[in-house]
Formats: structure tokens, sequence, C-alpha cells
């Protein structure tokens, strides 16, 4: 079986200014130097991308730089948005397709999410494919239909070589910064599920090394036993990303539990 190095993600949202996206990013630098064993990212607003980049760059720092989302087009006429070479440009290595509040507050579609997975692979970047279920798709026992046709739809025309650059990210909307985790139960049965449903799609291979993470209400006090679960590589972090000795904790929790 392939070993699959566990992943962290900080997704800061619509968080932080000018000077605590700063400081934050050199508390987390200074919190994970001695660190190893676990791939670490921050997804910070797009306006501190640069500065962002510039600190870690700076500190020599094997945190990575991640969008929270990008536009699929390389230019033109698209008022507000952003393209992946802009992305790069800024030192952009990783980008969130189809977060949830994307899906169900911007209203972006499979189909869109799909093409702006692509887009991310065709730049070379890596993708992190969110999916996931609401508290009604859940409570109407919706769960595995929903995250099967969001991981099909967002996986279309990708090749099993190109799942080498995506992570997928489950994340139960009802989880999504509401304090309620999903038991590692629950969590791991969901991400059996979706990789077995992976070696359908593709092959045992592209399953066992596809990394698939967890997130909703992560805190350093719940990852150990989230990120002990077989089929959890790791999670993708809201609120508690935003305290960088909290997010170190989690980035630690994950690193006794290479998979
Ligand atoms: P919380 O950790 O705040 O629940 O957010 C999870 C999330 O949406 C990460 O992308």
């Amino acid at each position: 079986m392939t070993e699959r190095k566990p992943f962290v993600g900080g997704n800061w949202k619509m968080n932080t200014n000018r000077t605590t996206s700063a400081d934050l990013t050199r508390q987390v630098v200074d919190a994970l130097n001695t660190v190893h064993g676990v791939e670490t990212a921050v997804f910070p607003p797009f306006p501190y991308l640069l500065a962002v980049r510039t600190i870690l760059r700076d500190r020599g720092s094997a945190v990575k730089l991640g969008a929270q989302d990008c536009y699929h087009k390389p230019d033109g006429a698209f008022t507000g948005e952003v393209s992946l070479d802009m992305l790069k440009d800024c030192g952009v290595q990783m980008v969130l397709c189809g977060h949830s509040e994307r899906r169900h507050v911007i209203g972006e579609t499979d189909e869109l999410i799909n093409t702006k997975t692509r887009a991310v692979i065709d730049a070379g970047l890596t993708a992190v494919l969110c999916i996931g279920e609401t508290l009604d798709q859940r409570e109407s026992g919706h769960t595995d239909p929903v995250n099967q046709r969001q991981l099909r739809a967002g996986l279309a025309e990708i090749s099993g070589d190109a799942m080498a650059n995506v992570i997928i990210a489950y994340e139960p909307v009802w989880a999504i910064g509401t304090g309620k985790t999903a038991t590692p139960e629950d969590a791991q049965g969901v991400h059996a599920k979706l990789r077995k449903l992976l070696a359908q799609m593709y092959n045992n291979e592209v399953a066992d090394r596809t990394r698939i993470v967890y997130g909703g209400s992560v805190k350093a006090s719940n990852a150990e036993e989230l990120f002990r679960c077989p089929d959890i590589d790791g999670g993708l972090i809201g609120g508690a990303a935003l305290k960088a000795p909290e997010f170190a904790g989690i980035c630690k929790a994950a690193v006794k539990q290479p998979k």
C-alpha cells in the first residue's frame, strides 16, 4: 500500500486584515518550524497572498500557499475574477475548488467546480476538491448519493495520472463552523466509501494514494481521534486555523498518523 503523507490546510475564509494575516503567517511559520511529516498550507484571502508568500519564502518555510478560489479563464473581461496565472504569479501552489460556501452561498454548480478543478490541474497546481452533504441531505438519508455525485462530477474528465495533483476534502456542511464535528466513525465511514468510489472510477492504486482529508469544526482537541482513522489523511481547518497554536496542534496530531 502507498504511504499517504498527511495534509492539513488552514482556510482563513474572509478573515484577517493586512496586519493580522502577516502576524498569523509569522506565528504559523514559527509554530511549524520543527514539525515534519505533514504537508501544511494556508489559504489567505486574495489581497494578502503576496504578503503571506513573501513571509513564507523569506523564512524558508515548508508551509505551502493556497488560494480559496480561482477563475478558469486565462484572461479577459471577467470583472472581479482572478486567473490561475495571477495566482501562480503570487506564488500560489494549491487552490480550493467547490468549498461548501462557494457551492451554497455563492451558488457554484458541480459543472463549474469541475471546470475550475481541471483548470487548476492544467495550471500545474494542486486542486483541493471539497465535497459534503447539508444537514437536510443527511437527515433525509442522502449523505452517500450526494457525496458520490459531487465526487464524480468534480472529477469528471480528470485522469488517474492527474489525480496525483488532487486532494479530496470531505466537509459535511452541517459541521462547518458549527462546533458539531462528525464522529470519527461517521467520518471514517464516508471516507472509506469515497476511497472505494475512487477505486471504481480509477483503480486501487489511485484510490490508495489519493489523500482524503476531513473538515468541519476540527480542533486540536479532536484532531487526533479523527486523524487516527485509516481513511482520514488530515484536515481542512477553518476557525481553528486563525489561531497559530491551535492550527499547529492540529498539524502535529496529523504527523503521528501516517497512512
Ligand atoms: P471550521 O473548521 O470553522 O468548521 O471550517 C471548516 C472549513 O470550512 C474549512 O474549509
